[in-house]
């Protein structure tokens, strides 16, 4: 041993790190080791991960188409659900109308059974309706808007039965012109061109911020007085604001209000068409809320075919119900 060597056996630290010198290669070693085995576990993993990756991506994609087949599902369910409603009112008209020619046969007073229904004039269920009311009910006093295939019935019924009244409003005069060439107006029918006018519905009925626009016929109310009317039909104006594009009136025809109770008999039919709309359904709305504020008891009913009625009636009247 050198004097080196013995000089440095006398230190503790030297032994001591001389003791552990050789643990701390084989701890080493082993960490070594250890870590190759990490990483090589690490390789495996990641091997894994991307695998999982792969599957999740074509699950998203496979997702995507199923969602896709889905939406188109829905869609195809809505469009049969919209051909089955139209079906559906398509055999409500043509019931409508093999129970109107069927209705007609025999008919005292309608000589004349060439109508066309269709597009925007009166369809089955409306004509069917009108001509129960009229054969049954008898109606007096007799007020149409909107000059049309209606009008052929009316006419005719004012023809027949001289104890009746017909006032027609109609706003297009060329209509009127072009219309009465080919029916026969008796004495008892008056028709009358009214101008159309736009007009914002008051405030008061409560729909905040909003203008509502709608078509009336200008000073009805003063051109029909005081008369008094069994039978309205209301299926006029136009219950548009601007064509094209259509767009609907929030509240349409309501020159009705005006009429209510002024021009109304003690018993009474109000017919409106197009009650499918929304616009004419909140101007019923809030004629029952007019009937109701004069203390004027009424009942109402629905006809519905290709296009949708609603039919207000008095006590007297209570049997349309049934037609
Ligand atoms: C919904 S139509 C209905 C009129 C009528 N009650 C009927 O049964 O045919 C309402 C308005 O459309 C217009 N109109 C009706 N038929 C028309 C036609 N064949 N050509 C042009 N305008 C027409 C008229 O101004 C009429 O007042």
């Amino acid at each position: 041993m050198s004097f080196f060597e013995k000089i440095l056996n006398k230190s503790n630290s030297y032994l001591y790190y001389k003791n552990n010198y050789f643990n701390l290669i084989k701890e080493n070693e082993n960490l070594r080791n250890e870590n190759k085995k990490l990483k090589s576990s690490l390789n495996e993993k990641s091997e894994e991960i991307d695998s999982f990756n792969n599957e999740f991506k074509k699950l998203s994609k496979d997702n995507e188409g199923i969602k896709n087949s889905v939406n188109s599902n829905k869609s195809l369910i809505n469009s049969l659900k919209n051909d089955l409603k139209n079906e559906r009112l398509r055999n409500l008209e043509n019931n409508y109308a093999f129970v109107f020619h069927d209705t007609i046969k025999e008919s005292k007073w309608l000589k004349s059974k060439n109508f066309s229904l269709i597009n925007a004039a009166s369809n089955y269920s409306f004509i069917y309706i009108l001509y129960r009311i009229l054969d049954e009910m008898k109606p007096v006093n007799i007020l149409e808007m909107g000059l049309g295939q209606t009008t052929k019935l009316t006419t005719q019924y004012a023809d027949y039965f001289k104890f009746s009244n017909l006032t027609t409003i109609e706003g297009d005069q060329v209509w009127i012109d072009s219309f009465s060439k080919n029916i026969e107006i008796p004495d008892n029918a008056n028709i009358i061109q009214c101008d159309i006018e736009r007009v914002v519905i008051d405030e008061s009925l409560e729909i905040p911020n909003k203008t509502i626009e709608s078509n009336r016929y200008k000073n009805l109310d003063k051109i029909l007085k005081d008369e008094k009317f069994d039978l309205i039909i209301i299926d006029g104006p136009q219950g548009f604001i601007d064509y094209p594009p259509i767009k609907s009136s929030t509240y349409s025809r309501t020159n009705i209000w005006n009429l209510i109770p002024n021009n109304l008999a003690d018993e009474f039919i109000i017919i409106i068409d197009d009650y499918d709309r929304i616009g004419e359904q909140n101007t019923i709305k809030h004629v029952e809320e007019l009937l109701n504020k004069e203390n004027i008891k009424f009942d109402k009913c629905i006809t519905k075919g290709l296009k949708t009625q609603c039919i207000i009636l008095t006590e007297k009247y209570k049997f349309v119900k049934w037609f």
